[in-house]
């Protein structure tokens, strides 16, 4: 009898990323666990500019994240259910912090899950310590001077302060 092939459990986790913290890594780690392959789809924000671009925010991930055999990180535009469904991925992750991101994330899902009712999103729960990290703060605290350690991973803090001394952009 010819042996059945195990179909890759495959993930997509999307977001901004700008720039990468220290609670998107604990649960794409988690995802990564979870899952045969994870995609960390990063948005090319085409509404609001984001501090860090395209590059830099791919190049942080991959540095912190190279501990991971089987993740991969593009970057995509559009519709995020188009972008799962291209990649022929079964679930979206995303990492619910607290009780009031809830009603966003429920609403967008089901909104995916009209788009791709193939794709189910999956939610984590980050670790306690990280479950308040957000890429907002971390650029308020970054921009005010304050210390960045433990929030986001050493290479995300180097470019934060960079960008401080180096002034903001136009
Ligand atoms: O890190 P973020 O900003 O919370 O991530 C939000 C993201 C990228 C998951 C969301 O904005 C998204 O999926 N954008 C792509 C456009 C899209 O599909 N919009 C409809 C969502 S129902």
């Amino acid at each position: 009898m010819m042996p059945m092939s195990t179909p890759t459990r495959l993930a997509v986790c999307p977001g901004s990323f700008d720039p990468l913290t220290n609670g998107h890594i604990d649960i794409i780690e988690r995802s990564a666990r979870l899952f045969d392959r994870v995609i960390v789809a990063v948005l090319v924000n085409a509404e609001k500019r984001p501090l860090f671009e395209m590059p830099d925010r791919v190049a942080m991930i991959r540095e912190a994240l190279a501990h991971l055999p089987n993740i991969e990180i593009e970057s995509f535009e559009g519709l995020l259910a188009e972008f799962v469904r291209s990649r022929s991925a079964r679930a979206v992750v995303r990492g619910l912090r607290s009780t009031t991101e809830f009603n966003d994330e429920w609403q967008m899902a089901q909104m995916n899950r009209r788009l791709a009712p193939d794709v189910e999103t999956v939610f984590l729960v980050p670790a306690p310590d990280v479950a308040y990290v957000s890429s907002r703060l971390v650029k308020d605290i970054a921009r005010l001077g304050g210390p960045l350690e433990g929030l986001v991973p050493p290479g995300v803090a180097a470019r934060l302060s960079r960008r401080k001394t180096e002034g903001p952009r136009t």
